[in-house]
């Protein structure tokens, strides 16, 4: 971790992982909101110096270059811009970075700003001459990154939410806030994290039983009152302690699987387990390969006695489920097919094994 005084630090594993799930979230999501959007917005809260003390590249860089990367491969439509705001209170970090920036050579149509500030203020200054202008916030991802829990207020997530195609992801410190939450120097600020002071009488009064995972919870109903979609992802290292949660909020079920999509194939060194907390009692752990039966349980429960169409059973996996629905028809659908007896029916006419659009399927 950081001491105040450095402007640079050691890259820690933990932070590897969490780059590579935002580069891969962002290979695919530079070209796909490029797509039908003339202006795209990256905005990096809490951007760093944008570089490591060995050299590897901070969240600023790894973000910047996957788009320059993406213009270079043409899967940017060339009209679109994308523009990257950069937030970062320390000055000798905030120097840094611009000197890292400056070194890249940007397509006409990639820009970047850097603002060395205070995220909140910084932002609701930048909310506020739009909503004067009576405009529109460009679709943006918004990484918020903090170290500790002070200056991301969930007002400021709310506003950047309320915005047409907007999505946040947040390093939440949960264990943090569950170590200080009785301290009264940080009761406010976990008033103003949280954006209410009912976790007050939900998460002190019965000390005993509530933990981190009931602010995590907490947390999470709260963003789902301004994001369709919540994920909170576990990052724990290979002691299994947990490091933080990455907590993701989106209003796009594409977003999501996206995001699913990131996290699975992140971790293929196996140092790190992230765990996906889609309810209290469901967590499941990302493996190497996914546990097909577990999926399969999920579905019967659902589904059982009921007709339902693919494109039905796909919404589900994605937003009720830790799992992708990528691979369902190979590992479950047709293996469920072909039991002796059938565990599903299917109605119409198509090849036996296949699941095209439009299948119609009863989980007998
Ligand atoms: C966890 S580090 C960011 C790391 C970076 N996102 C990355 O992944 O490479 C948090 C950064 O936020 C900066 N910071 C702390 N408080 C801030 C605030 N209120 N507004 C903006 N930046 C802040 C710190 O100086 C530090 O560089």
């Amino acid at each position: 971790m950081a001491k105040p005084s450095t402007k640079v630090w050691d890259l820690e594993k933990h932070t590897e992982a969490k780059h590579a799930i935002l580069k891969r979230y962002l290979q695919a999501w530079f070209p796909i909101l490029s797509s039908f959007n003339d202006r795209i917005l990256y905005i990096d809260g809490f951007a760093g110096p944008g570089e490591y003390s060995k050299g590897e590249p901070g969240s600023p860089i790894i973000a910047l270059d996957t788009a320059i990367a993406a213009a270079g491969d043409n899967k940017l439509k060339p009209k679109a811009e994308i523009l990257f705001l950069f937030i970062e209170e320390n000055k000798s970090r905030c120097e840094h970075l611009e000197s890292l920036l400056a070194g890249r050579t940007l397509p006409h149509n990639i820009k970047y700003s850097v603002e060395c500030g205070k995220f909140n203020e910084t932002l609701t200054s930048a909310l506020d001459q739009i909503d004067k202008q009576k405009q529109s916030l460009a679709p943006t991802f918004a990484f918020i990154d903090p170290f500790g829990i002070s200056d991301t207020p969930f007002a400021i997530i709310e506003r950047i939410m309320k915005f047409k195609r907007c999505e946040v992801m947040i390093t939440f410190m949960s264990g943090f806030i569950n170590r200080f939450k009785e301290h009264p120097k940080d009761i406010d600020h976990i008033d103003a994290l949280l954006g209410t002071k009912n976790w007050r009488h939900e998460l002190l009064e019965d000390k005993e039983k509530k933990g981190e995972e009931e602010i995590v919870e907490f947390y999470q109903e709260r963003l789902k009152s301004v994001a369709k979609y919540v994920r909170s992802f576990e990052m724990k290292n290979g002691l299994n302690q947990t490091i933080y949660r990455l907590i993701f909020g989106t209003n796009s079920i594409l977003g999501l699987r996206k995001m699913k999509e990131s996290m699975w194939k992140v971790d293929g060194q196996g140092t790190f387990t992230f765990s996906d907390r889609t309810d209290p009692f469901q967590t499941v752990l990302f493996e190497l390969k996914p546990d097909y039966n577990d999926l399969k349980k999920l579905l019967i429960n659902q589904f059982r006695g009921r007709t339902v169409t693919i494109e039905e059973i796909n919404a589900f996996i994605v937003t009720e489920t830790a799992y992708l629905d990528s691979k369902i028809k190979t590992e479950i659908l047709k293996p469920m097919e072909y039991a002796n007896p059938p565990e599903i029916r299917i109605e119409g006419k198509r090849r036996k094994g296949t699941f095209p659009d439009g299948t119609i399927i009863t989980f007998i």
